[in-house]
């Protein structure tokens, strides 16, 4: 029986991915900012078959706090197997450009947050010599775009990170996975109009459960996402800088 803890669990995809793991008979720890949501979602994971559901209020932009929530959840569950890293925030692009201190903190809880969690799990991984730290970027990570370059700086030093941390643990015998999810319909991104493109975010969670148990190191979700990002990451700069995306 696994023991996972989830960061951001009341995140749509956290939760699709939450209940997948449930099914399986998991132990799982939730983190996430609204209690009331978490009692719920505690409730539905039993109900789904977790073995245990235990969970705590955590808020990623209060770093400080990070050493004691992964502690106790070690605590709760008697050990650790998988961390999914699932919290963030798309903020306003345009507000960002005008004020750097919105810039700062779309940076803290997209990235640095994450890169502190991560700190902190790496070296209990890497003493256990086992377990799967996931983490959710964003195929944003890949190329900056002026419609949302801040967002993507944050999800592209996480992918950067990920891959160091993941040629460090390698050894150590901990799987590092990225997960880089396309457009997916959550409440992140409610006011978009949807298309073919869009992805659940069961589906995604789908992807992620099956990316963790094959140890994938880096998945592009839907997988075709892999292309798209191909052809994208290949426009020469001098023409990309003309495109509106
Ligand atoms: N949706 C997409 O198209 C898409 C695409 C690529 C990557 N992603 C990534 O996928 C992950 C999950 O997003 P989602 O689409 O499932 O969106 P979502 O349902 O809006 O979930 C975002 C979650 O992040 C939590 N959060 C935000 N700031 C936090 C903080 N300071 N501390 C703790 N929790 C915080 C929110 O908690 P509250 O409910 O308390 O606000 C919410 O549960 C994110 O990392 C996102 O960047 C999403």
């Amino acid at each position: 029986m696994e023991k996972i803890l989830i960061v951001g669990a009341t995140s749509a995809i956290a939760e699709a991915t939450a209940r997948r793991f449930a099914a399986q008979g998991a132990k799982l720890h939730l983190l996430a900012r609204n209690q009331e949501r978490m009692d719920g979602l505690a409730r539905d994971l039993k109900i789904r078959g977790a073995s245990s559901v235990s969970h705590a209020v955590f808020d990623a932009n209060d770093f400080d706090s990070h050493k004691a929530a992964i502690d106790r959840a070690i605590m709760e569950m008697g050990g650790l197997d998988v961390v999914l890293i699932a919290h963030g925030t798309l903020g306003d692009q345009k507000a960002c450009e005008r004020d750097f201190t919105l810039a700062l903190q779309e940076l803290n809880t997209n990235g640095i947050s994450v890169l502190s969690l991560l700190t902190h799990l790496a070296n209990h991984f890497e003493a256990q010599r086992s377990g799967t730290i996931a983490v959710i970027s964003s195929v944003a990570g890949d190329r900056g775009r002026q419609s949302n370059y801040v967002y993507g700086t944050a999800k592209g030093a996480v992918t950067i990170f990920l891959q160091g941390l993941r040629n460090r643990l390698h050894k150590s015998g901990v799987n590092v996975l990225t997960i880089k999810p396309g457009f997916v319909d959550t409440p992140m991104t409610a006011s978009f109009k949807k298309g073919p493109l869009w992805a659940s975010a069961d589906a995604i969670a789908a992807g992620i459960v099956q990316s963790v148990s094959k140890r994938k190191n880096e998945v592009y979700l839907p997988v075709w996402w892999g292309g798209i990002m191909m052809i994208i990451k290949n426009i020469p700069e001098r023409i990309f800088r003309k495109l509106s995306l």
